[in-house]
């Protein structure tokens, strides 16, 4: 009890997003562990019910009170507009609460970046705040330099149609960023969820009003040095790259029943191989293109462990429109379920290659278990994710343009089969060394978060 009333407490605010809440439960759990005491503060929109692995840490609800119809029918960039009016008001009176109540004092509120209206309730309380990137620190970087490419007219706009995104970018928008390199101006963090002027709204609000007093990135400086000191340049505030946090703290995050009958299906398969196709939480595909995966799968002759989220296909109950003769190759070679237990698959010996979306977390968690990847991004961070898979750890394949058949079965057999998917499976396994070297105890992210624990109990 005693220990308890010393502890100093944290607040922490995720986005409602499984991308984002997972990594900052993960950050709950790390700081637990080094002594603080936690509160997450969540919205009532996918509230994340925590399992007994979070009895220590306190929940508590901010009080949003927008529509049904907003979360059903608004892109993730307009939510997070909405969101960010809606919760100031009631995140204050939470964080008032929390102050009257708490025995403990209130070190910092740590918020995801694009819940900003966190820092400025803090600011209120005179209490020091900390964004949380759920993105990488290249990401990260791109956001900040983004208004003056957007003033140059430089950016691929993204169209809503999902044609259009496969559509070829003309110009200059092919070319290689000065001072980012290898990206090009097309692998910018644009979302197609919304309009360049909506993203940079966004982007204005999460770069140029920030006040905050120090940035954690769930990031390890093995992968992205430069951009790192970049960061710390430019920011002119300390930046902590403190991951990859499913190494640092594990529990369970996530908000779907995951089918664990897949690790089952994967025990009976041949070491490396099988290829695991999982896109997130919210990247979506058109009907065509689910059809020329699954064609591309059949003739590549490779095995296949399948997610398809209800949803996937907008429209879509689940997977009626794959054709019965697809039935048949499930049975013989693959498996298909709506929602996997993605750790568990990737650390699974028979998984030899995984074909993502390059979300940040999926990333993360396909290095950490030493698997090459096909990169398939569909919007914002994702394709800055994919160009480094390729171009800087040289451990995965892009596939751009439409997607069809042919390019399917190609990539796959290239990374499974061929001698150079080999080649990057054992860059894999040696990014995967220095990931876990970076998490124990004398490794750079190891120390990040001491470094950073020590400044917060100091302070
Ligand atoms: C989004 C962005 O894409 C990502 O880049 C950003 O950093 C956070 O928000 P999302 O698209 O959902 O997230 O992708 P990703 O970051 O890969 O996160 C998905 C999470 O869901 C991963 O932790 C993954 O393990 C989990 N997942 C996915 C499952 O547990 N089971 C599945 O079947 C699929």
């Amino acid at each position: 009890m005693e220990e308890k009333t010393a502890r100093r407490r944290i607040v922490l605010v995720p986005v409602p997003a499984q991308g984002h809440i997972s990594p900052m439960m993960q950050l709950a759990k790390s700081l637990h562990l080094k002594g603080f005491s936690i509160t997450v503060a969540q919205t009532k929109f996918n509230y994340f019910t925590p399992s007994d692995d979070f009895t220590d840490i306190q929940f508590v609800t901010i009080q949003e009170t927008l529509p049904e119809s907003d979360f059903k029918n608004l892109g993730p960039i307009e939510l997070q507009h909405k969101l960010n009016k809606e919760c100031q008001e009631s995140f204050k009176d939470c964080l008032g609460q929390l102050l009257l109540q708490q025995s403990n004092k209130i070190t910092c509120v740590i918020y995801d970046e694009f819940m900003y209206f966190a820092e400025a309730a803090a600011k209120e309380f005179n209490l020091p705040s900390v964004i949380f990137s759920t993105t990488s620190a290249t990401a990260f970087a791109c956001r900040s330099v983004f208004d003056k490419l957007y003033a140059n007219n430089v950016l691929a706009p993204l169209n809503d149609t999902l044609e259009y995104y496969f559509s070829e970018p003309e110009g200059q928008k092919e070319e290689l960023v000065p001072e980012f390199h290898p990206l090009r101006y097309k692998d910018f963090p644009v979302s197609r969820w919304a309009s360049l002027e909506s993203i940079m709204e966004l982007y204005r609000n999460t770069v140029d009003k920030r006040t905050a007093s120090f940035v954690i990135i769930n990031t390890a400086s093995c992968l992205e040095s430069l951009s790192l000191s970049w960061l710390q340049q430019k920011l002119e505030i300390p930046v902590y790259p403190i991951g990859p946090l499913h190494m640092m703290a594990s529990a369970p995050t996530s908000l779907l029943e995951e089918n664990m009958s897949c690790i089952e299906w994967l025990n009976k398969q041949k070491k490396d191989s099988v290829i695991f196709i999982s896109l997130g939480s919210l990247a979506l595909m058109e009907i065509s293109e689910v059809m020329e995966t699954a064609l591309g799968l059949d003739s590549s002759n490779q095995h296949f462990l399948w997610v398809i989220r209800p949803g996937l296909v907008p429209g879509s109950e689940w997977i009626e429109y794959l054709p019965e003769k697809f039935s048949k190759i499930v049975s013989e070679r693959g498996y298909i379920v709506k929602w996997a237990p993605q750790k568990e698959v990737l650390a699974h010996p028979a998984v030899g290659g995984f074909w993502s979306h390059c979300g940040w977390n999926s990333t993360l968690e396909s290095i950490g278990e030493g698997v090459p990847m096909i990169c398939r991004p569909f919007s914002g961070d994702q394709k800055v994710n994919a160009r480094y898979l390729e171009c800087v750890w040289k451990i995965g394949i892009q596939v751009e343009g439409e997607l069809e058949r042919e390019a399917v079965k190609r990539a796959v057999k290239r990374l499974m089969v061929s001698q150079e998917g080999g080649e990057m499976r054992k860059r894999a396994v040696s990014l995967r060394e220095r990931l876990r070297s970076s998490v124990r105890e004398g490794g750079s992210s190891h120390n990040s978060l001491d470094e950073f624990v020590h400044l917060m109990k100091t302070m």
